[in-house]
């Protein structure tokens, strides 16, 4: 068979196996929006941060949404939840699929819950049409994915995963000093089992951009070749307090102006760096915090991302030596620690050909990509072979309260998250 003929026959190949099945799109929606009301902000966006009592109601309704398809269920030790239709033959390695119901600070009504509402879809769907699959297909709500309230971010995957001992995630703290461990058990989510961690078939995990490559672009689905490298890092500067009205600006040791200048610093650490760099400072804390008092200490992150990891230890440095000058110049003291590094992740490359003829043969236009949001797909893929699947994200807003995602895209992208499970269930 020559080439030309040899790819129209694997083209329908493909289109035989994909048949007619496809999503509900109005139930995901109404999904979503009955999700959406756990949490939700009066301008629309959603503060359900993880182990809050927001969480522990939006997984009791996941919970009493995965009974109701008869999926056999199970919460981990750090409260991941699972939850199976077995197949036809229970021994083979299971296709895995899902994401976060926690969510940022006046956050957005998709990012994460998409993924998890999308992969349920998935299920009602194959429950529906009385699909039978070889390999079991198990969804999973992973727990605290944002890291807002705890850091790091991917927590619950990470101790999956086993780059995070259980242990140490159980005492990571909030900044009121709540322990995650302590939390998790008083929201009734710590489950009695260790983590099962494969081995799995394929991890799926369908999510919003949180950027504005697609919508520009005009394509429906994005597929992410990886993930960029990420750091985080806490700054704590101290200088001297004092009454603000009879100290004379001379000789001040303000640690709020000296976190001001850093500040700047970090924002034009990328185009310094060159690559393609992102760096942001997000959290601020500023003490005592009175209009009439000399700030003594400030506390702030530093999150920097690129797909060149070195490229982050290096900005590190560079970024570490201007705090220094500027707070020896100010008079003040600067401690700078790392708290999170993941490196830049890599899909593996068949996975990621797979949902692009997937979604090619469902008719949707796509295009390749890098995330730069962290997903758990991150640490998930260390384990098992993974790919993702992104939709647009309305004028490319995200971690805001206006985050949206046209409804035709959150359908098209479960139809695309049905086929590439159906495919690896079944394979
Ligand atoms: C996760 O939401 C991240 O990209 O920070
Ligand atoms: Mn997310
Ligand atoms: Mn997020």
């Amino acid at each position: 068979m020559n080439l030309f003929l040899l790819i129209l026959a694997k083209g329908k190949e493909l289109s035989m196996k994909i048949g007619n099945l496809r999503v509900n799109g109005q139930r995901l929606k109404l999904t979503l929006e009955e999700m959406g009301r756990i949490g939700g902000t009066p301008a629309g966006g959603m503060h359900r941060l993880a182990l809050t009592d927001e969480d522990r109601k939006a997984r009791d309704l996941f919970l009493k949404w995965l009974r109701e398809i008869n999926l056999e269920v199970l919460v981990d030790e750090v409260g991941n939840i699972f939850g199976k239709r077995p197949g036809k033959n229970p021994d083979l390695p299971p296709v895995l699929t899902g994401s976060h119901l926690d969510t940022q600070p006046q956050g957005g009504r998709f990012d994460g819950v998409l993924g998890v509402m999308g992969a349920l879809e998935v299920l009602r769907t194959l429950q529906e049409g009385r699909v039978e699959t070889e390999r079991s297909v198990m969804i999973v709500n992973w727990t605290n994915e944002e890291g807002t309230r705890f850091t790091p971010a991917m927590l619950g995957s990470g101790v999956w995963a086993g780059v995070f001992d259980r242990d140490w995630a159980y005492s990571r703290s909030d900044i009121l000093g709540k322990r995650f461990g302590d939390e998790l058990e008083r929201i009734g989510y710590r489950g009695k089992k260790g983590p099962k961690r494969g081995p799995i078939q394929a991890y799926y995990e369908f999510h919003i951009e949180q950027g504005p490559v697609l919508e520009k672009m005009g394509k429906t689905i994005g597929l992410p070749k990886g993930i960029l490298g990420i750091g985080w890092y806490d700054v704590l500067v101290e200088g001297e307090g004092n009454q603000a009205g009879p100290t004379p600006m001379e000789g001040r040791k303000d640690a709020l102006c000296a976190a001001a200048e850093m500040i700047l610093k970090v924002n034009e650490l990328p185009a310094r760096m060159g690559g393609e760099m992102v760096a942001t400072v997000g959290e601020i804390h500023n003490l005592p915090n009175s209009r009439n008092i000399i700030p003594d200490r400030v506390r702030f992150t530093l999150d920097v991302r690129s797909w060149d990891h070195k490229l982050v230890s290096q900005a590190t440095k560079e970024v570490r030596k201007d705090f220094l000058r500027i707070s020896e110049k100010r008079g003040c003291r600067v401690k700078m620690e790392e708290i999170w590094r993941i490196r830049p992740t890599v899909f593996g490359a068949a996975l990621v050909k797979k949902v692009e003829e997937v979604a090619s043969h469902l008719g949707y236009s796509q295009h390749r990509m890098i995330s730069g949001a962290g997903h758990d797909a991150a640490y998930v893929s260390q384990v098992s072979p993974t790919a993702m699947i992104f939709v647009p994200s309305v004028g490319g807003r995200s971690h805001v309260e206006v985050e949206n995602t046209r409804w035709e895209d959150c359908e098209a992208g479960a139809n695309v998250l049905l086929h590439c499970v159906l495919q690896s269930a079944t394979g």
